[in-house]
């Protein structure tokens, strides 16, 4: 079995030994446990030489701004906070196509990441959280199939002309998981399932409006809640809750309800790349549907998603 601890000390020496003493090197964090780890490892290599970035989106879960900032601090990376909530929201206005949902958030991110980038002439240097899964999933190895443009810096990095280092390449999750323990990184980001780059923007199927947002941010945040309350967060590898357009009639109150459906899909992986759905008990289901429909009140249906991937993705966009 590898030790976690010494793999720390290599790759902390290897990006310190790739980077020289005169730049300095960008490092965009999401919170999750891949971007953290990467940003702990660049932090200990180049000290105040790694610019970390946090940019919020507004496609975030509740409350995840919050968290990953005050996560982040404690760990003494200290980042350059960004809300461009508005900037994102704007520009996905009318977008309902998937591919094209990724390519507008990449596109936003790009351009604000750029900013920063551009703002010191000493970066010469990206470091990314790519890891192994990511490398094949995205089709950058021979002869892959693109299944969905996962969303990060993409072309982004040579047009800024900057070299990118991507220390966690050959790590699986798992791995990656191990190794943040190992650097002193707090359970709930070394724990935390995997969230899409483009967050919630490929959990809302249709149009990315305030009020399906609001919905998918609520309902996935009782999903989630009620998982660990039953003690099974970390036994899965996603769950959250998917909101589109269709809509069902109901009674609230004695009163006929014309609500939305949400979709509840909460899967078991080993990297993300095949899913089986998680087989609940009932009575946490009940549980997770009773609180959505009375919690959210735009909700009237909770459905619970029994497909595999494949021929399923994870994600409804
Ligand atoms: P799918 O939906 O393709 O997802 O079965 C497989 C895994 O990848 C995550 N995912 C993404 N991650 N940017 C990311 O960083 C993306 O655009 C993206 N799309 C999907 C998904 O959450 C799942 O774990």
């Amino acid at each position: 079995t590898w030790s976690v601890e010494g793999l720390a000390e290599k790759l902390v020496e290897q990006v310190r030994s790739q980077i020289p003493r005169e730049d300095k090197a960008i490092v965009a964090v999401s919170g999750g446990v891949d971007s953290t780890t990467a940003a702990v490892i660049a932090k200990r290599a180049l000290g105040d030489r790694a610019v970390v970035v946090f940019i919020n989106h507004g496609l975030l879960r509740e409350g995840e701004a919050e968290e990953v900032l005050s996560a982040l601090k404690s760990l003494g990376l200290n980042p350059i906070y960004i809300d461009a909530s508005d900037r994102f929201l704007r520009a996905l206005k009318g977008v309902t196509d998937p591919e094209q949902k990724r390519l507008v958030v990449g596109k936003v991110f790009a351009e604000v990441f750029k900013e920063v980038a551009t703002s010191d002439s000493s970066i010469r240097w990206l470091v990314q959280g790519t890891t192994y899964p990511d490398v094949i999933e995205s089709g950058a190895e021979a002869g892959a199939d693109r299944i969905k443009s996962h969303h990060n810096v993409g072309g982004l990095p040579r047009d800024l002309g900057l070299r990118v280092i991507e220390p966690l390449r050959y790590l699986y999750k798992d791995e990656v998981r191990r190794l943040a323990l190992s650097l002193g990184i707090p359970e709930s980001i070394a724990m935390r399932h995997p969230f899409p780059g483009p967050g919630l923007a490929v959990r809302v199927i249709g149009e990315v409006t305030e009020e399906k947002l609001r919905i998918a941010r609520r309902a996935s945040m009782i999903v989630e809640e009620e998982l660990r309350r039953a003690g099974l967060y970390n036994s899965v590898w996603q769950a959250f809750a998917v909101v589109g357009d269709d809509k069902w009639v109901g009674v609230k109150g004695d009163r006929r309800a014309f609500g939305y459906i949400v979709t509840v899909r909460v899967v078991e992986s080993e990297d993300g790349m095949t899913a089986d759905w998680a087989r609940l008990p009932y009575d946490l289901l009940q549980r997770i549907a009773s609180r959505i429909t009375s919690e959210v009140p735009e909700v009237v249906m909770v459905t619970y998603a029994v497909t595999t991937k494949p021929p399923s993705t994870i994600e409804p966009v």
